[in-house]
């Protein structure tokens, strides 16, 4: 082929989920179908610089994060890079500089696998494209959603915005457990305008992965029960998601998050990723529902950390009530207001 070399730069958000992904099977298919409000503030910008090489025969790249090289992270862009060889042939045609950063701090806890695979997927994806222009742009998009897969199982939803389903569901038409798509039906516009703050609880590592958490999953007492129940509520958001139902939104998001962490105190060995303060900050969720009948609510992903969702009308009062009365709870103080955004973009 024609091309010697190049650069690409894409940035891709995070995303979080309302109907949450837990539990898998080789090679990152979900045990259930999921969906997830795409973000916009949290993200990753990678660029990607080209240049054809002698050697065709391996894979060969440098990796900087932040402006640096950055060596404990290239075992695991070494492994994706492999494994997605076969989709892409062009890989071991060029040598890589793979530069990225995160808008979010450092080890905030806040997981850049998602914004990180989508991002990488996406640069990729361009040079495939740019070696086949004629390319159609939904074979592009869905071919990116389906390395970032490969990647990270829920950074597949991070590649389009606003609302993403992935895995298979039998009322949910183009779905698919090979990548995300495009919610396909109605959506009331208050939920395209969704605030998410993530409140930082806890900024350490983990101590149990989302890897090993997924595994837990297999010979899980409640396994079955869970997959099918995730299921059902994807059909119950639809009248919710169409019609702008806030408290039926409230009551399935909030027992979804509550789900997923009872999954992983009810596995073997068992374990908990919540923290004193994140039960704090539900608490007092819940009461400032009570009080004011605003409609917050909140989710969590495999962490301690809180996602507090309102609609954007709230917007105000709910901020103020995060800086007097959930704040404290935040480790050094810190959360980062987000929202509902529309997938990743070429820069
Ligand atoms: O994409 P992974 O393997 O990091 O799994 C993420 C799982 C949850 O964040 C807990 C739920 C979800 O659907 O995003």
């Amino acid at each position: 082929n024609s091309l010697k070399e190049g650069k690409v730069t894409w940035k891709a958000p995070s995303n979080i989920a309302l109907v949450k992904y837990w539990g898998k099977r080789p090679v990152q298919i979900p045990a259930n179908p999921s969906i997830s409000f795409t973000l916009d503030t949290c993200a990753t910008t990678t660029s990607i610089t080209f240049k054809e090489k002698d050697d065709k025969e391996v894979l060969s790249f440098d990796l900087l994060f932040e402006g640096r090289p950055k060596e404990d992270f290239k075992p695991k862009i070494q492994t994706f890079l492999e494994r997605i060889e076969t989709y892409l042939p062009f890989l071991k045609s060029y040598h890589f500089i793979i530069e990225t950063s995160n808008s979010f701090p450092h080890s905030s806890g806040i997981a850049s696998s998602a914004s990180g695979m989508a991002a990488l997927s996406m640069c990729l994806m361009d040079i495939e494209r740019q070696l086949n222009p004629s390319m159609e742009e939904s074979t592009f998009l869905a071919k990116a959603s389906f390395l970032a897969r490969l990647g990270s199982g829920s950074a597949c939803r991070s590649i389009k915005g606003s609302l993403v389903q992935w895995g298979k569901h039998m009322h949910i038409p183009g779905s698919s457990d090979l990548y995300g798509v495009p919610y396909p039906f109605e959506v009331n516009a208050v939920f395209q305008t969704y605030c998410d703050t993530i409140l930082l609880v806890h900024k350490g590592q983990k101590q149990v992965s989302s890897t090993v958490g997924h595994n837990l999953m297999h010979n899980h007492p409640y396994a079955d029960n869970r997959f099918q129940q995730a299921g059902t509520n994807l059909n119950q958001l639809k009248p919710i998601l169409a019609s702008g139902d806030l408290e039926g939104f409230i009551k399935l998001v909030e027992s979804e998050a509550l789900t997923l962490h009872a999954m992983m105190m009810t596995s073997s060995p068992y374990f908990i990723l919540m923290k004193p303060d994140t039960l704090e900050i539900i608490n007092k969720i819940w009461q400032y529902r009570e009080e004011t009948k605003i409609p917050v609510c909140f989710t969590l992903d495999a962490g301690a950390n809180v996602h507090l969702l309102y609609p954007v009308a709230a917007k105000e009062k709910v901020q103020m009530f995060i800086e007097d009365e959930l704040a404290p709870h935040c480790e050094n103080g810190q959360y980062i207001h987000d929202k509902v955004g529309s997938g990743a973009i070429k820069i």
